[in-house]
């Protein structure tokens, strides 16, 4: 059986600018060798060479992120060098007739800022708000779609409540009052991006988990929707990340479950619950990550096909869902777990840098090719 999307439904990839491009210095390269992205997949070098994969690949969009410390390395001064390279970026994808979708914060960030306080500086959303300004008045021209945070649950709970990412602290009171900016930085961030360009199209990327048994009523709200309930007045379309199932049972008895390298659960109908929880925000769903880490490619693509038929159920049942972005295009930097994840539909080499298609790439081109899933 065919299941078919909705006309102009939009298929990409997502990536990130420190997971792939290379040689950037930011907090995360100065947290120690651990952290440190190196050349990562030199994307920054050949990401004509990686667009024109994606266009091999049918692809009609693609996410991306622009990094802060390579336009504002200093506080205050725009390198001009980084703004013509992220503007050939753009092109390159527009020549494409790869819709680019841009996030301008996944998680990393300039050491001036990371100095002055981070996100703990009450000054903190100014900062951020005068890079947006300057990127979205360079690049008007360019995008329509932009995300200005990802998944800010995660990176609070990462780098503020467990401490184990940049800047390692491991406080409540901190994480709360981090949400708290980073919910002003959308919204102030919102208004200026329709101020400079009315027809924009904002939103943010969440993470979004299953959540089953007893931890649907206390997980739930506090994980899939406080940031998108802060923020609804302020966005365009929901932004959603799906990965995991997350339930108690699961996390104490280890069943014979169908788990990527990473370990995380794979549950497709999950895709199912969270996306219809969205549908209450009566706002266009695009679906900014989702993906599996599988060196050896064995899961991919009946992961792919499964997580598809049920976003097609969704839809049927009035979810408003008008793109999918598979994570990620290229292997890449796995934040503190480095380069061991393999996430790409397309393989890297990390001594010479050669792209390998693996055979989820042809089968993802398929898809995107006819607009639908054969189940
Ligand atoms: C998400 C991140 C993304 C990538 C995937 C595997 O939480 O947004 O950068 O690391 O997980």
């Amino acid at each position: 059986m065919l299941l078919k999307f909705p006309d102009k439904f939009y298929w990409g990839t997502a990536t990130s600018a420190y997971q792939v491009e290379g040689g950037i210095r930011n907090d995360w390269s100065e947290a120690g060798p651990k952290f440190d992205a190196g050349k990562a997949c030199d994307h920054y070098n050949r990401f004509e060479e990686d667009f024109d994969l994606a266009k091999e690949m049918n692809n009609n969009a693609h996410r991306f992120s622009i990094e802060w410390a390579r336009v504002e390395p200093v506080e205050g001064q725009f390198n001009q060098e980084a703004l013509e390279h992220y503007r050939r970026v753009l092109q390159a994808l527009r020549q494409r007739n790869l819709e680019p979708f841009v996030t301008l914060y996944h998680w990393t960030l300039p050491k001036w800022f990371t100095e002055r306080g981070h996100w703990l500086n009450i000054g903190a959303a100014q900062y951020f708000e005068r890079f947006v300004e300057k990127v979205v008045g360079e690049y008007k021209d360019l995008v329509r779609f932009w995300i200005t945070l990802n998944e800010p649950n995660i990176y609070t709970s990462h780098s503020f409540l467990r401490g184990v990412w940049p800047p390692f602290k491991k406080s409540f009171y901190n994480t709360q009052a981090v949400m708290r900016t980073q919910i002003e930085c959308h919204k102030k961030s919102y208004e200026i991006i329709h101020k400079i360009s009315p027809q924009a199209q904002v939103g943010i990327s969440n993470n979004n988990n299953s959540f089953l048994g007893i931890l649907k009523f206390f997980s739930e709200y506090y994980w899939n929707h406080q940031f998108f309930d802060a923020i609804k007045d302020y966005q365009d379309f929901i932004g959603v990340n799906y990965y995991i199932p997350v339930s108690l049972w699961r996390t104490i008895v280890k069943g014979s479950r169908d788990l990527t390298d990473m370990s995380w659960e794979i549950y497709p109908k999950g895709f199912y619950h969270v996306l219809k929880g969205l549908k209450q925000y009566k706002k266009p769903i695009y679906i900014t990550e989702n993906g599996l880490a599988d060196a050896r490619d064995e899961k991919r693509s009946k992961f792919i096909t499964e997580h598809l038929e049920w976003t097609h159920k969704a839809i049927g049942e009035g979810v408003d869902v008008r793109g999918y972005f598979h994570w990620s295009l290229l292997d890449n930097f796995e934040w503190d777990k480095g380069f061991g994840p393999r996430f790409g539909l397309i393989e890297v080499d990390y001594e010479t840098f050669k792209r390998t298609p693996r055979p989820s790439f042809r089968y993802y081109a398929e898809i995107c090719k006819n607009n639908a899933v054969k189940i």
